[in-house]
C-alpha cells in the first residue's frame, strides 16, 4: 500500500471527488495527505477528511497565498490542529520566484506558523521554491520534522535538509526528461529519506504529463525511483510508506 504524502483536493479542481477517491483506492494508494493552501482550502480538507477515510489533512498557508493572511488566520490554524486526521501543517514556505514577492510577509507567516507547529508537535509540509538557502536558516532554528516537498535543490542540500531531520518529497518530476536534479538525489541518498508525493492537480508523471494529476499515479513515481535506484519497486512500496508512517501520525 502507498500513501501520497502531498495532493491538493478542491472542488475547484475536480468535479467528481467521490469518483476520484474511489479510482485512488483502486491504485494501490490506501492514505492520501491533502494540503490546504489558505484559509479556504484548509476548511475544505477538514471536510474531506471527515468524508473519506482515506484522506489526511495538513492545514497552513501557502506563501504565494498571502494576499488575504491576516493574523486572525493563525488562531484559526491553532483552534484546529489538533482536529482528527489533521497530520501536519502544510503547505507552509517561502516562494521568491515572482518578482512581486513580499519576502517579509512570507517569512513571518512561515515563522508564524514553525511557532505552531513546534507548541503543538506536528510535523510541517514545506514549499520551497528559489528560496532554498532562507528556508534552510529558518527551519535551522526550529527543532522540527516533516517534508521538503517536490524538492528541487541540489544533493548538497538534500543532505543538510535530512540532517536536520526532513524527508525529501519526490513527485511526478522525476519522471520528466530534465529531472536530471532529483535524480542525482534519489541516486545518492538512502531510500528511507524518500517520501512520495503527487502534489496532484500539477506536475502529472509521465505518461500523463499535460493531463490532469490525481494521487492513484503514485506508484507510476515509485516505478521511476525503483529503477533509478536498481530496485524492486516492492521495497520502494514497503520503504516508502513506513517512511511516512514515521514521520506522519495517522
Ligand atoms: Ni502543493
Amino acid at each position: 500500500m502507498y500513501i501520497d504524502t502531498h495532493c491538493h483536493m478542491s472542488r475547484n479542481d475536480y468535479n467528481d471527488i467521490p469518483f476520484l477517491i474511489d479510482k485512488i483506492r483502486k491504485s494501490g494508494v490506501n492514505k492520501i495527505i491533502v494540503n490546504g493552501c489558505s484559509i479556504e482550502s484548509s476548511k475544505e480538507v477538514l471536510e474531506l477528511t471527515k468524508k473519506y477515510d482515506i484522506v489526511y489533512g495538513a492545514i497552513g498557508f501557502h506563501p504565494t497565498e498571502l494576499d488575504t493572511f491576516k493574523e486572525s488566520d493563525l488562531e484559526w490554524l491553532e483552534e484546529h490542529i489538533n482536529d482528527d486526521k489533521i497530520v501536519a501543517l502544510g503547505e507552509i514556505g517561502l516562494d521568491y520566484h515572482y518578482d512581486n514577492t513580499d519576502k517579509n510577509k512570507q517569512n513571518y507567516a512561515f515563522k508564524k506558523q514553525l511557532e505552531i507547529a513546534k507548541k503543538y508537535n506536528k510535523p510541517i509540509i514545506v514549499h520551497s521554491r528559489d528560496a532554498i538557502q532562507d528556508t534552510y536558516n529558518i527551519l535551522k532554528e526550529y527543532n522540527l520534522k516533516g517534508s521538503l516537498h517536490c524538492f528541487g535543490s541540489s544533493l548538497e542540500m538534500a543532505r543538510e535538509f535530512i540532517k536536520l531531520g526532513y524527508l525529501i518529497g519526490v513527485g511526478g518530476v522525476v519522471t520528466f526528461k530534465n529531472a536530471k536534479n532529483i535524480v542525482n538525489v534519489i541516486k545518492n541518498i538512502d531510500l528511507e529519506y524518500i517520501l512520495l508525493e503527487t502534489d496532484s492537480p500539477y506536475l502529472t508523471p509521465e505518461p500523463y504529463r499535460g493531463e490532469q494529476n490525481d494521487s492513484s499515479y503514485i506508484p507510476l513515481i515509485a516505478n521511476k525511483i525503483a529503477e533509478i535506484k536498481e530496485i524492486d519497486v516492492e521495497v520502494v512500496e514497503k520503504t516508502t510508506t513506513a517512511n511516512a508512517s514515521g514521520i506522519f501520525d495517522f
